[in-house]
Protein backbone atom coordinates (compact mmCIF):
# COMPACT_ATOMS: atom_id res chain seq x y z
CA UNK A 1 0.00 0.00 0.00
CA UNK A 2 1.87 3.08 -1.13
CA UNK A 3 0.59 6.53 -0.80
CA UNK A 4 0.93 9.54 -3.20
CA UNK A 5 0.55 13.31 -2.93
CA UNK A 6 -0.71 14.01 -6.62
CA UNK A 7 -1.86 17.88 -6.53
CA UNK A 8 -4.84 18.39 -4.54
CA UNK A 9 -5.72 14.53 -4.09
CA UNK A 10 -4.15 11.98 -2.00
CA UNK A 11 -3.64 8.73 -3.96
CA UNK A 12 -3.61 5.58 -2.79
CA UNK A 13 -2.89 2.00 -3.92
CA UNK A 14 -4.06 -1.37 -3.66
CA UNK A 15 -4.15 -4.76 -5.57
CA UNK A 16 -7.89 -5.05 -4.94
CA UNK A 17 -9.93 -2.35 -3.91
CA UNK A 18 -13.21 -3.50 -2.44
CA UNK A 19 -16.15 -1.39 -2.13
CA UNK A 20 -18.65 -1.67 0.44
CA UNK A 21 -18.46 -3.44 4.15
CA UNK A 22 -21.20 -5.87 3.48
CA UNK A 23 -21.46 -9.93 3.55
CA UNK A 24 -20.03 -9.61 0.35
CA UNK A 25 -17.15 -7.15 0.96
CA UNK A 26 -16.25 -8.42 4.46
CA UNK A 27 -15.80 -12.14 3.27
CA UNK A 28 -13.90 -10.98 0.15
CA UNK A 29 -11.78 -9.15 2.27
CA UNK A 30 -10.99 -11.54 5.03
CA UNK A 31 -10.34 -14.30 1.78
CA UNK A 32 -8.06 -12.38 0.24
CA UNK A 33 -6.32 -11.06 2.88
CA UNK A 34 -5.66 -14.43 4.29
CA UNK A 35 -4.34 -15.45 0.59
CA UNK A 36 -1.82 -12.64 1.62
CA UNK A 37 -3.26 -10.14 -1.16
CA UNK A 38 -2.92 -6.39 -0.73
CA UNK A 39 -6.66 -5.16 -0.54
CA UNK A 40 -8.35 -2.67 1.44
CA UNK A 41 -12.23 -2.16 2.11
CA UNK A 42 -13.88 1.29 1.45
CA UNK A 43 -16.54 1.62 3.45
CA UNK A 44 -18.71 4.79 3.34
CA UNK A 45 -20.84 4.37 7.03
CA UNK A 46 -18.76 4.52 10.40
CA UNK A 47 -17.71 1.53 12.11
CA UNK A 48 -20.85 1.63 14.82
CA UNK A 49 -23.57 1.53 11.62
CA UNK A 50 -21.67 -1.09 10.11
CA UNK A 51 -21.88 -3.20 13.05
CA UNK A 52 -25.37 -2.75 14.62
CA UNK A 53 -27.42 -2.52 10.64
CA UNK A 54 -30.17 -4.87 11.25
CA UNK A 55 -30.47 -7.20 8.40
CA UNK A 56 -31.95 -10.94 6.98
CA UNK A 57 -30.82 -13.47 9.53
CA UNK A 58 -31.16 -16.56 7.75
CA UNK A 59 -27.90 -18.54 6.55
CA UNK A 60 -28.25 -21.59 3.76
CA UNK A 61 -25.95 -24.12 4.37
CA UNK A 62 -23.90 -23.14 1.61
CA UNK A 63 -23.13 -20.13 3.65
CA UNK A 64 -21.97 -22.05 6.73
CA UNK A 65 -19.95 -24.27 4.43
CA UNK A 66 -17.99 -21.24 2.83
CA UNK A 67 -17.29 -19.45 6.02
CA UNK A 68 -16.56 -22.43 8.07
CA UNK A 69 -13.93 -23.12 5.23
CA UNK A 70 -12.26 -20.03 5.64
CA UNK A 71 -12.21 -20.32 9.83
CA UNK A 72 -15.10 -16.93 9.92
CA UNK A 73 -17.96 -19.56 11.50
CA UNK A 74 -16.91 -19.74 15.60
CA UNK A 75 -19.64 -16.73 15.85
CA UNK A 76 -22.68 -18.20 14.15
CA UNK A 77 -21.61 -22.08 15.49
CA UNK A 78 -21.42 -20.31 19.08
CA UNK A 79 -25.09 -18.28 18.67
CA UNK A 80 -26.43 -19.38 16.03
CA UNK A 81 -30.01 -21.71 15.67
CA UNK A 82 -30.83 -24.42 13.25
CA UNK A 83 -33.92 -24.09 11.47
CA UNK A 84 -36.06 -26.37 9.23
CA UNK A 85 -39.43 -26.02 9.59
CA UNK A 86 -42.25 -23.80 7.60
CA UNK A 87 -45.72 -23.29 8.68
CA UNK A 88 -47.76 -22.51 5.60
CA UNK A 89 -51.36 -21.00 6.78
CA UNK A 90 -54.29 -21.31 4.12
CA UNK A 91 -58.47 -20.36 5.00
CA UNK A 92 -58.52 -24.30 4.36
CA UNK A 93 -55.96 -24.71 7.14
CA UNK A 94 -52.38 -25.42 7.79
CA UNK A 95 -49.41 -27.75 7.49
CA UNK A 96 -45.69 -27.61 8.00
CA UNK A 97 -43.03 -28.95 5.87
CA UNK A 98 -40.02 -29.76 8.23
CA UNK A 99 -37.60 -29.00 5.29
CA UNK A 100 -34.48 -30.12 7.27
CA UNK A 101 -35.76 -33.67 6.47
CA UNK A 102 -36.61 -32.79 3.02
CA UNK A 103 -34.64 -32.71 -0.46
CA UNK A 104 -30.82 -32.50 0.32
CA UNK A 105 -32.24 -32.23 4.15
CA UNK A 106 -29.95 -29.17 4.53
CA UNK A 107 -30.87 -27.02 7.57
CA UNK A 108 -30.79 -23.01 7.64
CA UNK A 109 -29.21 -20.84 10.68
CA UNK A 110 -31.32 -18.01 11.72
CA UNK A 111 -28.38 -15.73 13.04
CA UNK A 112 -28.90 -12.06 13.05
CA UNK A 113 -27.13 -10.45 10.40
CA UNK A 114 -24.85 -7.70 11.87
CA UNK A 115 -23.36 -10.35 14.27
CA UNK A 116 -22.38 -11.95 11.28
CA UNK A 117 -21.19 -8.79 9.98
CA UNK A 118 -19.77 -7.93 13.63
CA UNK A 119 -18.26 -11.70 13.29
CA UNK A 120 -16.05 -10.76 9.20
CA UNK A 121 -15.30 -7.51 10.42
CA UNK A 122 -13.77 -8.41 13.55
CA UNK A 123 -11.66 -10.92 12.27
CA UNK A 124 -10.84 -8.86 9.10
CA UNK A 125 -9.60 -5.92 11.83
CA UNK A 126 -7.60 -8.06 13.83
CA UNK A 127 -6.08 -10.29 10.72
CA UNK A 128 -4.53 -6.79 9.82
CA UNK A 129 -7.30 -6.40 7.45
CA UNK A 130 -7.10 -2.46 6.13
CA UNK A 131 -10.89 -1.00 5.89
CA UNK A 132 -11.86 3.04 5.61
CA UNK A 133 -14.95 3.79 7.10
CA UNK A 134 -16.78 7.26 6.40
CA UNK A 135 -15.34 6.74 2.85
CA UNK A 136 -17.53 6.93 0.16
CA UNK A 137 -16.53 6.16 -3.18
CA UNK A 138 -17.78 8.34 -5.90
CA UNK A 139 -17.03 6.24 -9.11
CA UNK A 140 -14.91 3.68 -10.79
CA UNK A 141 -12.99 4.80 -13.77
CA UNK A 142 -10.66 3.23 -16.64
CA UNK A 143 -12.16 -0.27 -15.21
CA UNK A 144 -11.52 -1.58 -19.19
CA UNK A 145 -8.04 -1.32 -18.37
CA UNK A 146 -5.80 -2.48 -15.95
CA UNK A 147 -5.26 -0.20 -13.79
CA UNK A 148 -8.67 1.64 -12.50
CA UNK A 149 -9.12 4.13 -10.36
CA UNK A 150 -11.93 4.92 -7.28
CA UNK A 151 -12.35 8.45 -6.74
CA UNK A 152 -13.47 9.16 -3.10
CA UNK A 153 -14.87 11.46 -0.19
CA UNK A 154 -13.80 10.76 2.83
CA UNK A 155 -15.78 11.73 6.11
CA UNK A 156 -14.21 15.21 5.88
CA UNK A 157 -15.64 15.59 2.29
CA UNK A 158 -11.51 15.43 1.21
CA UNK A 159 -11.49 13.95 -2.07
CA UNK A 160 -9.32 10.76 -2.37
CA UNK A 161 -8.67 8.41 -5.55
CA UNK A 162 -7.48 4.75 -4.90
CA UNK A 163 -5.67 3.28 -8.26
CA UNK A 164 -5.65 -0.62 -8.19
CA UNK A 165 -5.18 -3.61 -10.17
CA UNK A 166 -9.09 -4.83 -9.59
CA UNK A 167 -12.18 -3.14 -7.88
CA UNK A 168 -14.84 -5.43 -6.75
CA UNK A 169 -18.12 -4.12 -6.32
CA UNK A 170 -19.61 -5.14 -3.19
CA UNK A 171 -21.61 -1.44 -2.42
CA UNK A 172 -24.94 -2.98 -3.31
CA UNK A 173 -27.87 -2.18 -5.33
CA UNK A 174 -27.35 2.11 -5.43
CA UNK A 175 -23.58 1.86 -4.49
CA UNK A 176 -21.10 3.82 -6.87
CA UNK A 177 -19.91 0.33 -9.20
CA UNK A 178 -22.65 -0.13 -10.47
CA UNK A 179 -23.30 3.51 -11.45
CA UNK A 180 -19.83 3.19 -13.33
CA UNK A 181 -20.95 0.74 -15.17
CA UNK A 182 -20.45 1.31 -19.08
CA UNK A 183 -23.80 2.23 -20.86
CA UNK A 184 -25.13 -0.51 -22.55
CA UNK A 185 -24.80 -2.74 -19.66
CA UNK A 186 -28.21 -5.13 -19.09
CA UNK A 187 -30.05 -4.98 -16.28
CA UNK A 188 -32.37 -7.79 -16.03
CA UNK A 189 -35.65 -6.26 -13.65
CA UNK A 190 -38.76 -7.50 -12.46
CA UNK A 191 -41.43 -5.34 -9.89
CA UNK A 192 -43.22 -8.20 -8.80
CA UNK A 193 -46.02 -5.92 -8.30
CA UNK A 194 -46.27 -6.16 -4.31
CA UNK A 195 -45.23 -4.12 -1.09
CA UNK A 196 -44.67 -5.40 2.31
CA UNK A 197 -44.75 -3.40 5.37
CA UNK A 198 -41.84 -5.10 6.84
CA UNK A 199 -41.65 -4.47 10.92
CA UNK A 200 -39.57 -5.75 13.92
CA UNK A 201 -41.31 -6.39 16.72
CA UNK A 202 -39.74 -6.28 20.56
CA UNK A 203 -41.63 -9.75 21.08
CA UNK A 204 -40.78 -13.02 21.31
CA UNK A 205 -41.56 -15.63 18.17
CA UNK A 206 -45.19 -17.09 18.63
CA UNK A 207 -44.03 -19.78 15.76
CA UNK A 208 -41.15 -22.72 15.98
CA UNK A 209 -41.48 -22.03 11.98
CA UNK A 210 -41.08 -19.64 9.71
CA UNK A 211 -44.85 -18.87 9.22
CA UNK A 212 -46.34 -17.68 5.61
CA UNK A 213 -49.48 -17.01 5.78
CA UNK A 214 -52.29 -16.44 2.79
CA UNK A 215 -55.04 -14.92 3.90
CA UNK A 216 -57.94 -13.05 1.53
CA UNK A 217 -56.80 -10.15 2.95
CA UNK A 218 -53.33 -10.60 1.81
CA UNK A 219 -49.88 -12.03 2.82
CA UNK A 220 -48.81 -11.79 6.68
CA UNK A 221 -45.31 -13.57 7.13
CA UNK A 222 -43.18 -14.16 10.58
CA UNK A 223 -39.78 -15.00 11.19
CA UNK A 224 -37.68 -15.05 14.24
CA UNK A 225 -34.61 -12.81 14.67
CA UNK A 226 -33.80 -13.92 17.78
CA UNK A 227 -35.28 -15.08 21.54
CA UNK A 228 -36.92 -11.25 22.26
CA UNK A 229 -37.72 -9.92 18.45
CA UNK A 230 -40.03 -11.47 15.70
CA UNK A 231 -39.91 -9.98 12.21
CA UNK A 232 -43.40 -9.66 10.42
CA UNK A 233 -44.11 -9.15 6.65
CA UNK A 234 -47.75 -7.77 6.38
CA UNK A 235 -48.59 -7.39 2.34
CA UNK A 236 -49.90 -3.63 2.06
CA UNK A 237 -50.76 -1.43 -1.21
CA UNK A 238 -48.15 -0.25 -2.99
CA UNK A 239 -47.40 3.68 -1.94
CA UNK A 240 -48.28 2.74 1.71
CA UNK A 241 -45.84 5.09 4.11
CA UNK A 242 -44.29 2.60 6.39
CA UNK A 243 -45.83 4.76 9.26
CA UNK A 244 -48.98 4.50 8.10
CA UNK A 245 -50.49 1.79 10.36
CA UNK A 246 -51.30 2.30 13.57
CA UNK A 247 -49.82 -0.18 16.40
CA UNK A 248 -53.31 -1.40 16.77
CA UNK A 249 -53.99 -1.54 12.84
CA UNK A 250 -50.57 -3.80 12.80
CA UNK A 251 -51.20 -6.34 15.41
CA UNK A 252 -54.86 -6.86 14.31
CA UNK A 253 -53.83 -7.21 10.43
CA UNK A 254 -51.06 -9.75 11.73
CA UNK A 255 -53.80 -11.85 14.05
CA UNK A 256 -56.10 -11.85 11.64
CA UNK A 257 -53.95 -13.29 8.63
CA UNK A 258 -51.94 -15.31 10.83
CA UNK A 259 -55.63 -16.99 12.07
CA UNK A 260 -54.47 -16.41 15.58
CA UNK A 261 -58.08 -17.36 16.34
CA UNK A 262 -57.18 -20.83 15.23
CA UNK A 263 -53.76 -21.45 15.84
CA UNK A 264 -53.31 -19.62 18.63
CA UNK A 265 -52.46 -15.94 19.51
CA UNK A 266 -49.26 -13.97 18.28
CA UNK A 267 -47.05 -12.12 21.16
CA UNK A 268 -47.32 -8.62 20.88
CA UNK A 269 -44.96 -6.03 21.67
CA UNK A 270 -43.67 -2.59 20.24
CA UNK A 271 -42.33 -2.36 17.40
CA UNK A 272 -39.42 -0.84 16.84
CA UNK A 273 -38.36 -0.92 13.41
CA UNK A 274 -40.66 -0.70 9.96
CA UNK A 275 -40.05 0.09 6.40
CA UNK A 276 -42.05 -0.81 3.03
CA UNK A 277 -40.51 -2.57 0.90
CA UNK A 278 -41.56 -3.27 -2.82
CA UNK A 279 -40.45 -6.62 -3.81
CA UNK A 280 -37.99 -6.01 -6.73
CA UNK A 281 -35.63 -8.28 -8.45
CA UNK A 282 -32.98 -7.30 -11.02
CA UNK A 283 -29.71 -9.02 -12.30
CA UNK A 284 -26.66 -7.54 -13.66
CA UNK A 285 -25.46 -8.85 -16.60
CA UNK A 286 -22.17 -9.64 -17.23
CA UNK A 287 -21.15 -9.18 -13.74
CA UNK A 288 -17.34 -8.63 -14.88
CA UNK A 289 -16.33 -5.49 -16.74
CA UNK A 290 -12.46 -5.26 -17.53
CA UNK A 291 -11.27 -4.94 -14.03
CA UNK A 292 -14.86 -4.12 -12.24
CA UNK A 293 -16.63 -7.15 -11.21
CA UNK A 294 -19.49 -6.98 -8.96
CA UNK A 295 -20.71 -9.22 -6.18
CA UNK A 296 -23.64 -9.45 -3.89
CA UNK A 297 -26.57 -6.74 -4.39
CA UNK A 298 -24.38 -4.82 -6.57
CA UNK A 299 -24.58 -8.08 -9.06
CA UNK A 300 -28.48 -9.08 -8.36
CA UNK A 301 -31.37 -8.18 -6.13
CA UNK A 302 -33.33 -11.23 -5.26
CA UNK A 303 -36.79 -10.37 -3.87
CA UNK A 304 -37.14 -11.55 0.10
CA UNK A 305 -39.45 -14.19 -0.86
CA UNK A 306 -36.86 -16.48 0.14
CA UNK A 307 -33.49 -14.60 2.25
CA UNK A 308 -30.99 -15.33 -0.67
CA UNK A 309 -29.53 -12.43 -0.70
CA UNK A 310 -26.77 -12.53 2.00
CA UNK A 311 -26.19 -15.94 0.99
CA UNK A 312 -25.28 -14.98 -2.56
CA UNK A 313 -23.30 -12.89 -1.52
CA UNK A 314 -21.15 -14.88 0.70
CA UNK A 315 -20.98 -17.43 -2.40
CA UNK A 316 -20.35 -14.74 -4.71
CA UNK A 317 -17.64 -13.44 -2.76
CA UNK A 318 -15.74 -17.05 -2.05
CA UNK A 319 -15.66 -17.32 -6.10
CA UNK A 320 -14.83 -13.89 -6.83
CA UNK A 321 -12.07 -14.03 -4.32
CA UNK A 322 -11.00 -17.57 -5.59
CA UNK A 323 -10.38 -16.21 -8.65
CA UNK A 324 -8.30 -12.97 -7.88
CA UNK A 325 -6.28 -15.50 -5.97
CA UNK A 326 -5.55 -17.65 -9.06
CA UNK A 327 -5.31 -14.31 -10.80
CA UNK A 328 -2.91 -11.79 -8.71
CA UNK A 329 -1.31 -14.66 -7.18
CA UNK A 330 -0.64 -17.16 -9.93
CA UNK A 331 -1.47 -15.49 -13.25
CA UNK A 332 -4.09 -17.70 -14.00
CA UNK A 333 -6.91 -15.80 -15.00
CA UNK A 334 -9.62 -18.76 -16.21
CA UNK A 335 -11.47 -17.99 -13.28
CA UNK A 336 -11.70 -14.58 -13.60
CA UNK A 337 -12.54 -15.43 -16.89
CA UNK A 338 -15.63 -17.58 -15.45
CA UNK A 339 -16.19 -15.64 -12.59
CA UNK A 340 -19.76 -13.65 -13.84
CA UNK A 341 -20.84 -17.22 -15.78
CA UNK A 342 -20.52 -19.23 -13.13
CA UNK A 343 -22.63 -16.55 -10.51
CA UNK A 344 -25.25 -15.94 -12.81
CA UNK A 345 -26.26 -20.01 -13.38
CA UNK A 346 -26.44 -19.43 -9.28
CA UNK A 347 -28.48 -16.25 -9.73
CA UNK A 348 -30.82 -17.20 -11.81
CA UNK A 349 -31.86 -20.12 -9.61
CA UNK A 350 -32.44 -18.20 -6.58
CA UNK A 351 -34.15 -15.34 -8.90
CA UNK A 352 -36.43 -18.70 -10.02
CA UNK A 353 -37.14 -19.63 -7.11
CA UNK A 354 -37.82 -16.65 -5.12
CA UNK A 355 -40.35 -15.10 -8.40
CA UNK A 356 -42.06 -19.21 -7.72
CA UNK A 357 -42.53 -17.85 -4.05
CA UNK A 358 -44.32 -14.68 -4.53
CA UNK A 359 -46.61 -16.39 -6.93
CA UNK A 360 -47.43 -18.55 -4.23
CA UNK A 361 -47.41 -16.45 -1.95
CA UNK A 362 -49.85 -13.53 -2.86
CA UNK A 363 -53.43 -13.85 -4.49
CA UNK A 364 -53.87 -12.07 -7.65
CA UNK A 365 -56.69 -11.26 -6.78
CA UNK A 366 -55.55 -8.38 -4.85
CA UNK A 367 -53.59 -7.33 -7.57
CA UNK A 368 -55.11 -7.73 -10.34
CA UNK A 369 -53.07 -8.43 -13.76
CA UNK A 370 -53.35 -5.84 -16.10
CA UNK A 371 -55.64 -8.47 -18.45
CA UNK A 372 -59.12 -9.21 -18.08
CA UNK A 373 -60.45 -10.12 -14.25
CA UNK A 374 -61.28 -13.35 -15.84
CA UNK A 375 -57.34 -13.98 -16.20
CA UNK A 376 -56.59 -12.88 -12.40
CA UNK A 377 -59.22 -15.85 -11.47
CA UNK A 378 -57.26 -18.14 -13.57
CA UNK A 379 -54.36 -17.21 -11.98
CA UNK A 380 -55.72 -17.68 -8.25
CA UNK A 381 -56.82 -21.09 -8.99
CA UNK A 382 -53.49 -21.98 -10.09
CA UNK A 383 -52.02 -20.61 -7.33
CA UNK A 384 -54.62 -22.59 -5.03
CA UNK A 385 -53.50 -25.91 -6.97
CA UNK A 386 -50.03 -25.19 -6.35
CA UNK A 387 -50.27 -24.89 -2.38
CA UNK A 388 -52.16 -28.04 -2.72
CA UNK A 389 -49.31 -29.81 -4.66
CA UNK A 390 -46.99 -28.51 -2.02
CA UNK A 391 -48.89 -29.88 1.09
CA UNK A 392 -49.70 -33.47 -0.54
CA UNK A 393 -46.87 -33.64 -3.29
CA UNK A 394 -43.59 -35.14 -1.32
CA UNK A 395 -41.60 -34.75 -4.80
CA UNK A 396 -43.09 -31.11 -4.54
CA UNK A 397 -41.98 -30.83 -1.23
CA UNK A 398 -38.33 -32.36 -2.02
CA UNK A 399 -37.97 -29.66 -5.11
CA UNK A 400 -39.02 -27.24 -2.36
CA UNK A 401 -36.62 -27.97 0.32
CA UNK A 402 -33.78 -28.07 -1.98
CA UNK A 403 -34.37 -24.43 -3.74
CA UNK A 404 -35.47 -22.84 -0.50
CA UNK A 405 -32.41 -23.54 2.01
CA UNK A 406 -30.16 -24.22 -1.39
CA UNK A 407 -27.99 -21.65 -3.14
N1 LIG B 1 -18.99 3.79 -1.13
C1 LIG B 1 -18.64 2.98 -0.09
N2 LIG B 1 -19.50 2.13 0.53
C2 LIG B 1 -20.77 2.08 0.04
C3 LIG B 1 -21.21 2.88 -1.04
C4 LIG B 1 -20.26 3.76 -1.63
N3 LIG B 1 -20.59 4.54 -2.66
N4 LIG B 1 -22.53 2.59 -1.29
C5 LIG B 1 -22.89 1.63 -0.39
N5 LIG B 1 -21.85 1.34 0.42
C6 LIG B 1 -21.79 0.33 1.50
C7 LIG B 1 -23.03 0.28 2.38
O1 LIG B 1 -22.91 1.22 3.45
C8 LIG B 1 -22.98 -1.17 2.89
O2 LIG B 1 -22.20 -1.26 4.08
O3 LIG B 1 -21.75 -0.95 0.86
C9 LIG B 1 -22.26 -1.94 1.78
C10 LIG B 1 -23.21 -2.86 1.02
O4 LIG B 1 -23.62 -3.87 1.93
P1 LIG B 1 -25.02 -4.68 1.71
O5 LIG B 1 -26.08 -3.74 1.30
O6 LIG B 1 -25.21 -5.51 2.93
O7 LIG B 1 -24.73 -5.55 0.43
P2 LIG B 1 -24.04 -6.97 0.27
O8 LIG B 1 -22.75 -7.09 1.01
O9 LIG B 1 -24.06 -7.18 -1.17
O10 LIG B 1 -25.05 -7.97 1.01
C11 LIG B 1 -26.20 -8.37 0.32
O11 LIG B 1 -26.99 -8.72 2.64
O12 LIG B 1 -27.59 -6.68 3.48
C12 LIG B 1 -28.03 -7.97 3.27
O13 LIG B 1 -29.99 -9.09 2.68
C13 LIG B 1 -29.19 -7.97 2.39
O14 LIG B 1 -29.37 -8.85 0.14
C14 LIG B 1 -28.55 -8.09 1.04
C15 LIG B 1 -27.28 -8.84 1.28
Amino acid sequence: MTERQTNRTVEETADVVILGAGPAGLTLGNLLHAAGIDCVVLERADRAHVQTRARAGFLAANTVRVLDRHGLAAGLHRRGQPHGTCEFRTENGSFRLDYGALGRRELHTVYPQQDLVDDLLTHYLEAGGRIAFGTEAQSVRDAAGPNPTVDVRNAEGRPGRWRARYVAGCDGRHGAARRSLPAGTLRHQRDHGVSWLGLIAEAPPSLDAVGYAMHPDGFAGHMARTADLTRYYLQCERGTPADAWSEDRIWAALDRRMGAADHGPLHHGRIVQRSVIDLESDVIEPLRHGSLLLAGDAASLPAPAAAKGANLAVLEAELLAEALIDELSHGDSRALDRYSERCLQHIWRAQEFAHWMIQLLHSPLLNPTAGPAEESFFHESMRRSRVESLRTSRTHQDWFAENYVGI
